[in-house]
């Protein structure tokens, strides 16, 4: 392999979690994380991943998360997505990587997502390769798919492309979108431990073996035309309920998957519940679930403290932010060494 000289340098890089109002569930190429169908998120303003990187003599790419040695299958994720960055930068060192969450991993909270986003930011920026945009995101995407959407702020759409391997490599990516919606986003944390089976395992698991995903796919298919549209016009009742349907259609496909799974638990019921309840006096609040117990309520942000309040007071709920659109991956530092 060449490699041209660069001026060795820390680099680091910042990006923060989205949440799915229409989901990505369901790979068609696991390998290449090229998804079944599209999706559409918000990246948040809470939460941020911020992570470090460096070239260094060693042979090994080293990583702590949250200040902890990471080894086993974190290290070998990371270790697999840094590959893909050296094989395009040309370049052969290896990285320390440090990255810190303030999202519990684990627990559905999308803590891969940001931490991919920023990974992919730091490390192409280290290794002296200037790749941004959907390019960018396609490259995110090799770590965690919800990644290639934390690439940027606000609403984002990620277009699941077509073809398999190398041939669907570039053509799945997302890119930004315009919404005319003053939203919240309501998070009741419930739960805070790793969650029984990860999103990889049970998302694969679902796409083999439950009779309902072609279904899953098909709606979901639908219900991202109607939610571009509601989006447009600023409808944010349509909005909330489009992707409460979408997210409970996606919950509904896994828990046809054989064996089943359940990452809905009691808290998370408790909380929809009350969710439906504010809805019938008149508040547009609407519920979201990914692969994990806690609930995010979408509503206006004018509505977003009455909303907070209403799911504090419930037993069940641990911990209640109210987060609104944030920005997108971006460098905050870059010393030479
Ligand atoms: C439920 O992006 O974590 O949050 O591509 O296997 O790393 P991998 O999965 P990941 O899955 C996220 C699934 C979800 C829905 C979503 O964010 O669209």
């Amino acid at each position: 392999m060449t490699s041209t000289s660069i001026r060795p340098s820390t680099v680091t890089a910042v990006a923060h979690p989205n949440i799915a109002l229409i989901k990505y569930w369901g790979k068609r190429d696991e390998e290449y994380i090229l998804p079944c169908s599209d999706s559409l998120s918000i990246t948040l303003d809470i939460y941020p991943t911020t992570t470090t990187v460096w070239t260094h003599d060693g042979a090994a790419d080293q990583l702590t998360i949250n200040g902890v040695p990471a080894d086993g299958g974190a290290l070998r994720r990371v270790e697999q997505f840094l590959e893909l960055v050296r094989a395009r930068a040309q370049r052969p060192e290896r990285l320390v990587v440090e990255t810190v969450n303030t999202v519990p991993t684990g627990a559905g909270l999308a803590s891969s997502a940001s931490g991919f986003a920023a990974l992919a930011l730091a490390a192409t920026r280290v290794y002296g390769l200037d790749i941004q945009d959907v390019t960018l995101s396609a490259l995110a995407r090799r770590g965690s798919g919800s990644a290639s959407r934390s690439v940027y702020g606000g609403f984002s759409i990620w277009h699941a492309g077509t073809g398999r391997g190398a041939a669907g490599d570039s053509g799945s990516y997302a890119e930004p979108i315009d919404a005319a919606v003053d939203l919240a986003l309501v998070v009741a944390v419930v739960e805070t431990a790793a969650k029984p089976i990860s999103s990889r395992e049970a998302m694969s698991r679902t796409v083999r073996t439950s009779p309902l995903f072609r279904a899953w796919v098909e709606s979901s298919r639908l219900d991202l035309a109607a939610m571009r549209a509601a989006l447009r016009r600023g409808d944010l009742d349509t909005i909330g309920e489009i992707a409460e349907r979408n997210a409970l259609g996606m919950h509904a496909t896994m828990l046809a998957a054989r064996p089943a799974v359940r990452y809905l638990s009691q808290a998370s019921l408790t909380v929809l519940d009350r969710v439906a309840e504010l809805r019938r006096a008149g508040v547009g609040a609407y519920a979201t679930v990914d692969a994990g117990p806690n609930v995010k309520v979408i509503c206006a942000k004018a509505a977003a403290d009455a909303v907070a309040t209403a799911l504090r007071e419930l037993t069940v709920t641990r911990e209640v932010i109210v987060a609104g659109p944030g920005p997108g991956a971006r460098i905050t530092a870059e010393e030479p060494r």
